[in-house]
């Protein structure tokens, strides 16, 4: 199974499952072993023989949809971004909340993989929210298709160098040894609550004050569907609401969304 054969493979079928083949290019090996494994289980001999057996099963497409998500993640992923928004969003998302007399701040993260995105949130809010937070409480919907990636989030273990990014005294803090790993404590899991949910089918009703769809829609998905998923997170989240991107993401073409300000991958919901 070379590079050409896998490419052809998918430019036909990840339409069928409303992803797009441009998002895949980086990360296209991963993939491919899986559904190497997955010829292997089968007992089929190339591409040309699995494209054949999907055809004639067409459940086979759930394995493949299984095949193609895309689990890198990692603690504190773009720092740049977490710095803005504890030093810009937070503060008007607070006023804002203050404002309509509410007691806390709720976040959604769609695409959570093993947790990284939603507890560094947590951890952040914990070690290094913005004084015009205080009193506010933060509550975290934190959504992934994986059941198995939901698993480890909700266990909360960690190899060290998946935390690398965060600093040496939250670690020391925030985490404790155990089989060789870091466990996040529970006063900082306990914030985070973990829903298995297919984005494409929408997500949880929220209202939500700030959403995180970084590194899923807007790079794996076909246009059509990002639009769609686009238009479910702006009736997601409260007016003027932020709305975050992968640093390297774009939005499709919305009036929807405005940028936040000069800030990268931020937007405020219109
Ligand atoms: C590349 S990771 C991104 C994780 C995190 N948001 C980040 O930026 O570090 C994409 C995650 O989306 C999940 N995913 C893929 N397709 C999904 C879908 N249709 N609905 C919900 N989650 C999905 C994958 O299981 C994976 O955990």
């Amino acid at each position: 199974m070379n590079d050409p054969q896998v490419v052809a493979f998918l430019q036909r079928m990840l339409p069928r499952l409303s992803l797009r083949e441009r998002g895949f290019r980086r990360v296209r090996g991963q993939v491919r072993k899986r559904i190497s494994r997955r010829l292997s289980a089968l007992s089929l001999s190339d591409l040309g023989a699995y494209e054949r057996f999907i055809d004639g099963h067409p459940e086979e497409l759930v394995e493949l949809d299984g095949m193609c998500r895309i689990t890198i993640s990692r603690f504190c992923r773009d720092r740049e971004i977490w710095t803005a928004l504890r030093q810009r969003v937070f503060p008007e998302l607070a006023a804002r909340a203050r404002t309509a007399g509410r007691g806390n701040l709720r976040a959604l993260s769609a695409g959570c993989a093993s947790g990284e995105e939603p507890y560094t949130l947590s951890l952040l809010w914990e070690f290094s929210r913005p004084t015009d937070c205080h009193g506010l409480s933060l509550l975290v919907d934190a959504v992934d298709a994986d059941l198995d990636l939901l698993e480890r989030a909700r266990r909360g273990c960690y190899p060290r160098g998946t935390l690398r990014e965060l600093d040496s005294r939250c670690i020391e803090q925030a985490f404790e040894p155990i089989d060789g790993e870091l466990r996040l404590r529970e006063r900082y899991r306990a914030r985070v609550r973990f829903l298995c949910q297919d984005v494409r089918e929408g997500v949880p009703a929220g209202p939500y004050d700030l959403a995180f769809a970084r590194n899923l829609p807007f790079t794996y998905f076909s246009e059509p569907l990002q639009c769609r998923v686009l238009a479910d997170l702006h009736g997601r989240l409260r007016p003027q609401g932020a709305l975050v991107i992968g640093a390297h993401e774009r939005l499709p073409d919305t009036q929807l969304f405005r940028p936040w300000s000069d800030l990268r991958a931020i937007f405020v919901r219109c």
